[in-house]
């Protein structure tokens, strides 16, 4: 189209005046007075290519609207062929010739599949967090993919909502120091670089907190908790540059989130300056008619946009009706150019305007997948991950020596579940390695017995025969269970936590024919389950998420003792489903148990099972010891613009090296609003050879110790804080210090 050209000889002359030192901000002016009223919509809309369903199928008519102009960005569409094709159509048959947004869903990992991310936070390493990031920047972006629709940084203490396995856990603290890692490692140091892509800070807000854990479900929540719990996470990702947000499915106090202009314009705009775009989740504008905020799409696409809503994703109402209620004065043509604008703005920091093929090349894309680096960070992070929840009688390591080890159950030769939901462009068809693949490494084929047992949803009992007789003949005994993949992510909930099917049933059977054999269980799953039976059952239980590309190799390094396990759990594993939600820093209570009589009658409790948790926030074991001494403050007390140190020796007094994470917490004893029990403030993984000491220091200050309160002041109050350093959130006060007025 010869029109075209007048936008692109605009430009040249633009980028000529300017240079690339760029002011990208005059050429999106020069380029939108150029548009119409529908293009400028045109570049709010957003569809789905035909490479994958993430959501209900929809008929579109892509070629058309991308001929059209109307149409800005596409997810599920990639590789370099396909990106390229709709690429050119938008640049050669459209009138404008404004290049299309390529996002896709790369949530941990992209061709190279890592643990997923609740497994992935339990490494507590930042750093590699951030690496994994990056390689699944360089891998998505060679085939095309300009966009990730990640992070997803919901805090959750639903362990029923199949999507707390996509994000960081229940804390805070430690869910804003990840959050930032990914959206670094996903955006790098430049976005005008072709290995860098757009990040999206995900789902805003809340909707990690539905009622009765089913996912997309209704949120009533205080806005203290809003303020203090669930939004700072997202806050971290602005403060560290994150370029697109996604709002959410979940109602939030009766306004659904994809048309909510407190969380969306107040807080978001207006508080914490973001300045990219929002897109909408898939379809979530057109769901507020059933959630009753809309009354029809028209209503739904006026809500959207004027709550801040920039891109809707699959809803065909800002396309069909926008330019209508612009007519009508319902919308202010002002909200379409802000957003027209936003998203422009991404295109130029992207290079797409002086490229629009950048992203695509034929070389980078055979030459990026896989490379034996990206896969040697997988294996890595595999076994970083993994957290040993319980190893009675040293069950673990195993010794390559052993006569013979049967590895029994539906997830030992597994290649496909292993990997993990939203699991990207991974191959489930024989890339992965699977556990079996991984022991080979260390163990002799006449070591290896091996049963499948039953699979992970059976209902019968049909090969325990089998699976028993394997493991009578063994020396010691690896059982790897748990989850299907499809058994968490999106629309997964459930409301048992149990390991699923007959599982259970042939662990109990295993331990019956071989009472005093050590028996280690491996579990992959997607969210904390009640082990409640197991821990009594089995001697040790590694959890090892699904722990991706190359899981069963990061798992026989930790269950060979190549890698000495360091995770550590980020969300809480109760004793049933009736103790959830169940939190480390819950609030104290009117009537807390008291320690000197667990038993008192009218107290906070359960008559069923104690108030404890089965593993805590912050437990995992390794095969060494750490011993915590001396804890040090450098005050007792400190002024409002004073830091304090803490510091504590920590000694391996076991027989490995390996690596501890040092949790640092406090807790806020009297406020004008009450403070949760303990809340995590520091952590640092360190490295200690055995008979090895360091001295671990935090730096606090007042504005470690703030929060809203009532009157959704941020702020800090004087008062006594208790504080200790500790191997996890299982412990007891018996210091303090004072924050003077
Ligand atoms: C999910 C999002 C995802 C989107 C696009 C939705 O169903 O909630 O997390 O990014 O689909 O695939």
């Amino acid at each position: 189209m010869k029109t075209r050209s007048v936008f692109f000889y605009i430009s040249f002359a633009l980028v000529t005046v300017s240079g690339f030192a760029q002011n990208y901000e005059a050429k999106v002016d020069s380029l939108m007075n150029l548009m119409t009223l529908q293009e400028k919509i045109g570049q709010t809309v957003m569809y789905s290519g035909h490479w994958d369903q993430t959501g209900p199928i929809i008929g579109t008519d892509n070629d058309k609207y991308i001929r059209e102009g109307h149409m800005g960005a596409m997810l599920n569409a990639m590789s370099v062929k396909g990106t390229r094709d709709l690429q050119k159509l938008a640049m050669e048959e459209s009138r404008l010739g404004i290049p299309l947004l390529f996002g896709y869903d790369v949530i941990h990992g992209h061709r190279t599949i890592f643990p997923i991310n609740l497994g992935l936070s339990a490494s507590w390493d930042l750093k590699m967090i951030e690496e994994s990031a990056r390689i699944a920047a360089e891998e998505a972006s060679a085939e095309g993919i300009h966009w990730k629709f990640a992070p997803m940084v919901d805090i959750s203490r639903e362990p029923r909502w199949g999507r707390i396995s996509e994000g960081a856990g229940e804390d805070v603290y430690l869910g804003s120091e990840i959050a930032k890692a990914y959206v670094k490692g996903f955006q790098g140091e430049d976005l005008s670089q072709p290995n860098t892509i757009l990040a999206c800070a995900k789902h805003y807000v809340a909707y990690g907190a539905p009622q009765a854990g089913r996912d997309y479900h209704t949120v009533n929540m205080g806005e203290g908790e809003l303020r203090n719990v669930y939004l700072p996470p997202f806050k971290a990702t602005v403060d560290a540059g994150v370029e697109t947000f996604m709002s959410a499915f979940n109602e939030l106090n009766g306004i659904p989130t994809s048309g909510n202009q407190f969380t969306l314009r107040d807080i978001l705009r207006g508080e914490w300056g973001f300045e990219g775009f929002v897109v909408s989740d898939y379809t979530s504008i057109n769901e507020m008619i059933p959630h009753g905020f809309a009354k029809d799409s028209i209503d739904a696409a006026r809500l959207g946009i004027n709550a801040g809503v920039d891109m809707d994703m699959m809803g065909h109402v800002y396309r069909l009706h926008l330019e209508q209620l612009v007519e009508e004065e319902k919308v202010s043509e002002a909200y379409i150019n802000d957003a027209c604008r936003r998203i422009l703005l991404a295109k130029f920091k992207l290079g797409l305007f002086d490229d629009p093929y950048r992203y695509i090349n034929k070389e980078r894309e055979n030459t990026t997948k896989y490379k034996p680096e990206f896969l040697q960070k997988a294996r890595e992070l595999a076994a970083a991950s993994s957290v040993l929840l319980q190893n009675k009688q040293q069950a673990l390591p195993l010794s390559k020596n052993t006569k013979s080890i049967a590895f029994i159950g539906p997830l030992v030769k597994d290649e496909y579940d292993i990997i993990g939901n939203w699991a990207a462009k991974g191959d489930r068809n024989g890339k992965a390695v699977s556990v079996f693949e991984g022991i080979s490494e260390y163990l002799k084929p006449e070591q290896i017995l091996y049963a499948k047992g039953c699979d992970i949803l059976d209902t019968g009992d049909s090969e325990f025969a089998e699976a028993i007789s394997v493991s009578k003949k063994a020396d010691a005994i690896v059982l790897v269970m748990g989850e299907g993949h499809h058994m968490s992510g999106e629309a997964a909930s459930r409301t048992s936590l149990k390991i699923p099917g007959v599982q259970p049933e042939l662990i109990a059977k295993i331990r019956e024919a071989n009472p005093n054999k050590k028996i280690t269980l491996v579990l992959m799953n997607g969210r904390p389950l009640n082990l409640s039976s197991e821990v009594a059952l089995v001697d040790a239980i590694l959890e090892v998420w699904f722990p991706g590309t190359m899981g069963g190799a990061g798992t026989a390094d930790v269950l060979f003792g190549a890698y000495n396990p360091s995770g550590k759990l980020t969300v809480t594993f109760p004793r049933n489903v009736g103790q959830v939600p169940i939190y480390y820093n819950m609030k104290n209570t009117g009537r807390p148990i008291p320690e000197s009589n667990p038993k008192e009658d009218y107290k906070s409790n359960y008559i069923d099972v104690p108030n404890t948790p089965l593993f805590y926030f912050g437990h995992g074991l390794s095969y060494t010891s750490f011993e915590y001494s001396d804890l040090e403050l450098s005050s007792e007390s400190i002024g409002f613009s004073e830091t304090l140190t803490a510091s504590v020796n920590v000694t391996n007094s076991g027989n490995y090296d390996g690596y501890e994470v040092v949790q640092l917490y406090i807790h806020d004893k009297v406020a004008s609003v009450t403070r949760p029990v303990k809340e995590l403030k520091g952590f640092q993984k360190i490295f200690l050879k055995k008979g090895e000491t360091k001295d671990v220091v935090f730096t606090i200050s007042a504005a470690d110790l703030k929060f809203y309160n009532h009157k959704m002041i941020y702020g800090v109050e004087p008062g006594v804080f208790e504080i200790a350093i500790t191997p996890s959130s299982d412990f007891k006060f018996e210091n303090t210090f004072t924050l003077k007025d």
